[in-house]
């Protein structure tokens, strides 16, 4: 939630960052704004609204005024104050000489804004952000120094922070700091950079520094200083970037999201290679560092995320205790976080989460690690603060996910609990042959999903004719429940169309009472343990003339009849299923939201990574 950049080097700077802001627009894109070093002064400009009113505005401006070698960059997702171009960052001090930009909730802002009103200052926002401006330029005036005056400051505050400042005295350099929310270093030649997240800076550099909680750093165009709190200098490593450049192009698809799904089957292979070699071999997770004897104490999993990831979880659930006998508890983490869980050093802790920032998820590993717990964190990030805080590491190797919608890196997620399921299975000397069919379909899957992904354009017309309906209802049962879930969610998320997934069997205990002729009803149907359930609760539902989409791998010629339309998938074990079937509901919910004309990768209201609770 909100994206941070600053630059600092022989580049025009407003390009930089412009740029970089435009790699960031996935964290929020309600305001953006910049702050320009311009000889001794700053110069702020701010807009309402998506990146380009921002580029807008600065088209209008003198050339020789946005000229500068320093400046920060914010693109906002509004907690405290509405999107506006006021509440917009960089936010000020009362002089206008010092300025920041702030990617965080500052909870304690109330007190300290009576405090600083109390001392002279006058607020023109209604951001918590520019408590801190205020509070940093008062602190500035007793030192004169921009590294104490951040660290005093900061001491004072409550919440998470990740800052960039700016004064007007300091030419030509950038103050940072950070407490629970995103902010890496770009090292570059002859320049430097800070960003939020690595692909703001990806295009002009592969190196970066992390910065722990509480550090300080100090960049200029040839230099880099960070210091501990006590204000001693650190060393920290140089990491290389593991990303290309190429990630963020779209390819030629027309967003993102189309292109994201595209690229499952490939996803699929990657997580594959080095795990699976064949289906009789042993599976291999080598950040996964619990021993054969601590995996025959775990008495119990826990499973911890929000979102797309919960739901990653959920089909966790049915998995693990199918596969490892052990039980499994699924939970919200900001649902987590507010009840006195149950966990201890033979509990596993399992944490999903595509960002690994998810500020509700950190808050509840933070917890269960003051437990005892064995911590694994399954991430696409795994340079994120989840999976530094992991004791064991599952890195989904998804590749960048630029579109709000999660949907390749939900396919990783979901491969990787299979593979951890069959680990520990294998560990506790499980039935190996049951193992070893799972392993053989995981394999198969690359090519099951692109015979999917060839049947796009049926999956559109299908879309097309239910795109204006206001509501729908999925339904599925067993391990295929998560996935009604999972396609209600894309679908309300990017074409604001309210949906909502159910377990089958529950229709009749309430939902039932919606069903008409207005009402799309998806079913996703597998042979094996619960099709016939499923086809009975089809049949309710044809009963009360509510429209029928099925997904299925195979429907009797019987049944065809109740279904004004169906949607087949390959066949396909039932506990592998899942992945299959996600990728039609995200299809259809992709081409739904297209057809409405919606903004498909930056639906309204959403952030990609949500660093607040
Ligand atoms: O980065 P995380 O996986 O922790 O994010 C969790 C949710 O915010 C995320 O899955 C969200 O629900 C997505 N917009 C789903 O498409």
């Amino acid at each position: 939630m909100c994206g941070i950049v600053g630059y600092v080097g022989y580049q025009n700077a407003v390009d930089v960052l412009i740029d970089g802001l435009r790699h960031l627009e996935y964290r929020g894109y309600d305001s953006s704004g910049v702050a320009l070093y311009n000889g001794g002064k700053i110069n702020v400009y701010k807009a309402q609204g998506k990146l380009q009113n921002l580029v807008d505005e600065l088209k209008k401006q003198d050339p020789s005024e946005i000229k500068s070698n320093a400046g920060i960059g914010h693109i906002r997702w509004a907690t405290h104050g509405v999107p506006n171009q006021i509440n917009a960052h960089p936010q000020t001090c009362n002089c206008g000489g010092l300025t920041l930009v702030h990617n965080g909730i500052i909870e304690n802002y109330a007190e300290l804004k009576t405090e600083l009103e109390n001392a002279g200052c006058k607020f023109k926002s209604q951001t918590d952000t520019e408590v801190a401006a205020h509070l940093i330029a008062y602190e500035y005036a007793k030192t004169k120094d921009l590294i104490s005056a951040l660290k005093n400051a900061v001491k004072k505050l409550k919440g998470a922070w990740a800052f960039c400042v700016m004064h007007k005295n300091e030419p030509d350099c950038i103050v940072a700091t950070r407490k629970n929310a995103p902010l890496l270093i770009g090292v570059g030649e002859n320049e430097n950079f800070l960003a939020s997240d690595i692909p703001a800076i990806i295009k002009y550099t592969k190196k970066a520094i992390y910065l722990n909680d509480d550090q300080i750093t100090k960049i200029t165009k040839d230099k880099i200083e960070i210091y501990n709190p006590d204000l001693t200098l650190s060393q920290n490593k140089v990491e290389f970037l593991p990303f290309e450049p190429m990630a963020l192009s779209k390819m030629g698809y027309k967003h993102y999201m189309l292109k994201e799904i595209h690229e499952q089957p490939d996803v699929v292979r990657n997580i594959l290679q080095d795990k699976i070699f064949d289906e009789i071999s042993d599976i291999k997770l080598k950040d996964v560092k619990l021993t054969k004897e601590e995996i025959k104490n775990i008495k119990r999993i826990q499973i911890i995320a929000c979102g797309t990831s919960l739901h990653a979880g959920l089909v966790g659930k049915y998995v693990m205790e199918e596969l490892t006998g052990i039980p499994v508890d699924v939970e919200a983490s900001s649902e987590y976080i507010y009840r006195s869980t149950i966990a201890d050093k033979n509990t596993l802790v399992i944490g999903i989460s595509q960002s690994g920032e998810t500020a509700d998820t950190i808050t509840a590993i933070r917890q269960v690690k003051e437990k005892g717990a064995h911590v694994l964190i399954i991430t696409n990030r795994n340079e994120s603060m989840l999976a530094r805080l992991s004791d064991s590491l599952l890195h989904v190797n998804a590749g960048i996910e630029v579109s709000v919608a999660a949907t390749k890196s939900y396919i990783a997620q979901l491969i990787s609990i299979y593979l951890l399921a069959i680990f520990i299975a294998e560990n506790l000397g499980k039935e190996k042959s049951i193992l070893n069919n799972i392993k053989h379909e995981l394999l198969l899957l690359p090519s099951k999903l692109e015979a999917i992904l060839s049947n796009a354009s049926h999956i559109r017309d299908v879309a097309k004719k239910y795109s204006g309906y206001k509501n729908f209802i999925f339904i599925a049962r067993g391990i295929n429940y998560p996935t009604a879930l999972e396609g209600a969610l894309k679908l309300k998320e990017i074409s604001y169309i309210n949906a909502t997934g159910y377990p089958a069997g529950e229709l009749k205990h309430g939902p039932i009472a919606m069903l008409d002729e207005t009402m799309p009803v998806l079913a996703i149907l597998n042979e094996g343990r619960v099709y016939d359930k499923v086809m009975s609760n089809c049949e309710e539902a044809y009963a009360r003339q509510a429209k029928l989409i099925g997904v299925a791998n195979y429907i009797d010629d019987k049944h065809k009849q109740l279904f004004d339309d169906y949607i087949l998938i390959p066949e396909i074990l039932d506990m592998v299923s899942p992945a299959l079937n996600v990728t039609v509901l995200q299809l259809l919910a992709y081409y739904i939201a297209e057809y409405l004309g919606k903004d498909v990768d930056q639906p309204r209201n959403l952030a990609k990574s949500v660093t607040v609770e």
